[in-house]
């Protein structure tokens, strides 16, 4: 036998042994027939899959992977695909994002313990695309991400409808009396009528879109259609490129770069993208170190206009947004706002990609001098209700409440939201601010997208769609209101949000970014010798290691252990 080891390929310190350990690595793997030269010093590329029936978003990836594999092949390398946690929005209780850190761990882990080069990372469905990323991050090897790719455009009786938007506004009509139940269940069918992911700008649709702008996938990974054959041809173009990338070198850390993030910023406010993005953008750079956080959100995104006109906070869906030019005509209609040296995993610069990206829908991707709203990134909000911020999304707000005071009306969780909210004698007006406590990190646990909580029925009745409610939870990336999240420390974690108690004023001021409370320091004091912190969910297992762990929304709710780079290395043999 001859010594394999070749090119300082990763794989060959496996692979590349004439010896016991290596006939061991390649011995197993040859029972899935894979021929002798597998293992002759080509590229060794994992395709990290988040395929799973219960993550219906995700359910068509194994279909993707093939793609990817063929395109491994025909440019000299080796695929082996490898499933990881699969986390699917609309199924995993008490929340997906309860499990995003887990599935991080999953994938770095997987990612560093295998034989492999450079990974693609399949994604699609919410919290997929940056645990897998978290996860990649931390490893630092050649990565590039598809992701699974939107459903098409939802139809119920003549019009279109949108994933999440439209499941809110029919059951705010349910509730008002102006919708039928048998209407409503009508609607489910017609509302997710192909694979793919949501098809608003909700949280896949604003996560896909950051892959594309941070650099990491292909040119038109955000919004081809997951059924289009396009897809497919994206698949199989990265399973080549990523071989490449190999050869050449080019790891995660070269791609996701403090630029790319100012970028995907800059993005996430020209699409009105979703305001998930924030926990998960910081989250994703503290994994590479880097120096960013609420201040490059609400200072990148002041001056953004979102252009594109898709639901929740406009009329279009991401179908509409692949045919009128997708991502690369959004990043050349703000190129004075991005970093156009970034490099992207396809060994070209973003401006390269995208400089003379045709748009021809310029009702889906308006002007910037024709916004569908002039100020389209995330205001972060400061104050002593949120002395380590908050965020909205003033374009899924209301103009009119965007400076308001009001009377606060508690709920000190979500329970206690669901029960009291229906009661008619409940002393609100549409004046008042909703406040939901004990939603956030750990209070829920995992920071429930339950911010955007539904208004009183005796609001609704009379015709009234939008209130100010502040709560420490998220919001679906496909829901609207003048919703204040993320308020940071949670109230589980002792902030202020805690003490408040009806009846209290709130100031909200967007254009200042403040939010107050105006109950004195002497009060609040006393009322936090009365407050007592939580119990863990669970006594054991991942639930309370995740509890005793897990970092506020500013720090992006990473387990404090998981920040940071860690490398590919392992010293050690298995035998
Ligand atoms: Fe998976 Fe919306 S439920 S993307």
């Amino acid at each position: 036998m001859t010594d394999r080891k070749k090119d300082g390929l990763r794989s060959q310190a496996w692979f590349g042994k004439a010896d016991k350990d290596g006939f061991l690595h390649r011995s197993w793997m040859k029972n899935q027939g894979m021929p002798e030269d597998s293992f002759d010093g080509r590229p060794v590329i994992g395709i990290c899959n988040t395929f799973s029936e219960l993550t219906p978003c995700n359910a068509h990836l194994r279909g993707i992977a093939e793609r990817v594999k063929r395109g491994v092949y025909e440019a000299g390398g080796f695929p082996v695909e490898f499933p990881v946690m699969s986390l699917g929005e609309s199924n995993l209780r008490p929340t997906a994002m309860l499990f995003r850190n887990l599935a991080s761990m999953d994938t770095e882990e997987s990612i560093r313990a295998n034989p492999m080069d450079g990974v693609v990372l399949l994604v699609g469905c919410d919290k997929t695309t940056p645990a897998l990323l978290m996860g990649a991050a931390s490893c630092d090897l050649p990565t590039l991400v598809v992701s699974g790719g939107p459903m098409l455009s939802g139809r119920f009786r003549g019009r279109q409808i949108g994933s999440g938007t439209d499941v809110f506004k029919f059951s705010e009509e349910v509730r008002a009396g102006k919708m039928s139940l048998a209407d409503f269940m009508d609607a489910e069918a017609g509302m997710s009528r192909s694979p793919g992911h949501c098809m608003t700008m909700g949280t896949a649709s604003t996560m896909a879109s950051m892959v594309e702008a941070l650099g990491m996938g292909m040119p038109h990974n955000a919004a081809i259609p997951a059924v289009d054959s396009r897809r497919n041809a994206l698949a199989q173009n990265a399973g080549r490129r990523i071989v490449d990338m190999v050869r050449e070198d080019v790891r995660i850390s070269q791609i996701l770069t403090k630029e790319a993030f100012e970028n995907a910023v800059r993005v996430n406010g020209a699409i009105g993208g979703s305001t998930n993005a924030v926990v998960h953008l910081i989250a994703i750079a503290r994994r590479l170190d880097l120096d960013f956080g609420l201040e490059d959100w609400d200072r990148l995104g002041r001056d953004i206009p979102t252009i594109v006109d898709l639901m929740p906070s406009g009329r279009f869906l991401m179908e509409d947004f692949y045919y009128a030019g997708g991502l690369p005509a959004v990043i050349r209609a703000i190129g004075d706002h991005i970093h156009k040296d970034a490099m992207t995993v396809n060994g070209r610069t973003i401006w390269q990609n995208c400089a003379e990206a045709p748009n021809y829908n310029p009702d889906v991707i308006r002007d910037p001098a024709n916004p569908l709203t002039e100020n389209g990134g995330i205001a972060v909000l400061r104050g002593n209700l949120a002395p380590k911020g908050a965020v909205l999304k003033p374009s899924a707000a209301t103009p009119g409440l965007m400076q308001h005071r009001g009377r606060a009306v508690v709920f000190e969780d979500i329970e206690h939201y669901k029960k009291r909210i229906i009661d008619p004698d409940l002393d609100v007006d549409e004046n008042c601010v909703l406040v939901l406590k004990n939603c956030g990190p750990r209070g829920y646990p995992g920071m429930a997208e339950v911010g955007n909580m539904g208004l009183p029925p005796k609001i609704l009745e009379k015709g009234v769609k939008d209130m100010v409610r502040v709560s420490d939870a998220r919001m679906s990336g496909t829901a609207y209101g003048t919703v204040v999240l993320h308020t940071a420390p949670e109230a589980a974690a002792g902030g202020p949000l805690a003490l408040v108690r009806d009846g209290d004023m709130i100031e909200l001021d967007v254009a200042g970014r403040r939010l107050h409370l105006d109950v004195s320091d002497e009060e609040l004091a006393r009322r936090r010798e009365a407050w007592t912190a939580p119990e863990p969910p669970m006594s054991g297992g991942y639930q309370k290691l995740y509890f005793d762990t897990v970092l506020q929304a500013d720090e992006g709710v990473d387990l404090d252990f998981l920040v940071g780079q860690r490398g590919a290395a392992v010293p050690r043999e298995s035998h």
